[in-house]
């Protein structure tokens, strides 16, 4: 961690950063209005969620990491540009999206590039499980998205799987929105990687399905 990424997390985590706590958080009152919002789980070293969340004033974005250099790296950025509509938690994502994140709360979930764990013995340590897809469906509004990106066809596969799985989401085309490219897609456009994108849609119109329970 760079000394100024060290400084970032000292003085401007008050600003943007939010604590884990195994209860929901008022997302109202954290953004201090209420607009769509867009959850991104390991965001890196956030440059392609500062650059989202600079581009999309009307949307509230809130990112999930666990490596405190890139939670510097993000905060840095953030302030630079300016960014108002931006929170970050630094926590297990599984944990934040089970305990914090209100049922029915989001527009859409960003996962880019999650760790592969390619050897077939490390497979259960994949982010993407059919628990995870649980919470991730209840905390989408009716509607709302998951985008996912990896790298990996045998991690594609598998979400694709996953998501097979889950009644309540289904896969659709649209057309991606501009984004900015994360660190990992770059990296792994240089190295001639192909890239696997997928949206899938929570369904619309079931009542009381898919709900988490809050201890
Ligand atoms: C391969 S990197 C991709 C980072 C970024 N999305 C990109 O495309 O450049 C995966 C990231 O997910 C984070 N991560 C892995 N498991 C996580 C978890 N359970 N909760 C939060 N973040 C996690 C890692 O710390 C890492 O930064």
């Amino acid at each position: 961690m760079t000394a100024a990424q060290r400084r970032a997390l000292n003085e401007l985590w008050p600003k943007y950063g939010v604590g884990y706590a195994p209860a929901p958080l008022n997302l109202e009152d954290l953004f201090g209005r209420e607009a769509p919002r867009v959850l991104e789980i390991g965001f890196g070293n956030g440059d392609a969620l500062v650059a989202q969340a600079g581009q999309n004033p009307d949307l509230d974005f809130l990112g999930i990491e666990v490596h405190e250099p890139g939670i510097g790296h993000c905060l840095l950025e953030a302030n630079r540009q300016g960014v108002e509509n931006l929170r970050l938690i630094q926590h297990d994502a599984v944990d934040v999206i089970r305990d914090q994140i209100p049922n029915g709360s989001l527009r859409s979930i960003n996962l880019f590039y999650p760790d592969p764990w390619p050897k077939k013995r490390h497979h259960k340590r994949r982010l993407v499980q059919p628990e995870f897809m649980a919470l991730v469906t209840a905390s989408l509004e009716p509607g709302g998205c998951l985008h996912t990106v990896t790298d990996w066809p045998d991690y594609a596969e598998h979400i694709a799987s996953v998501v097979d799985n889950n009644p309540l989401m289904v896969p659709i085309s649209m057309p991606q929105p501009q984004r900015l490219r994360t660190r990992f897609e770059a990296r792994g456009e240089a190295l001639g990687h192909d890239r696997y994108e997928q949206v899938y849609q929570r369904m619309l119109n079931v009542p009381n399905a898919g709900e988490k329970e809050y201890k």
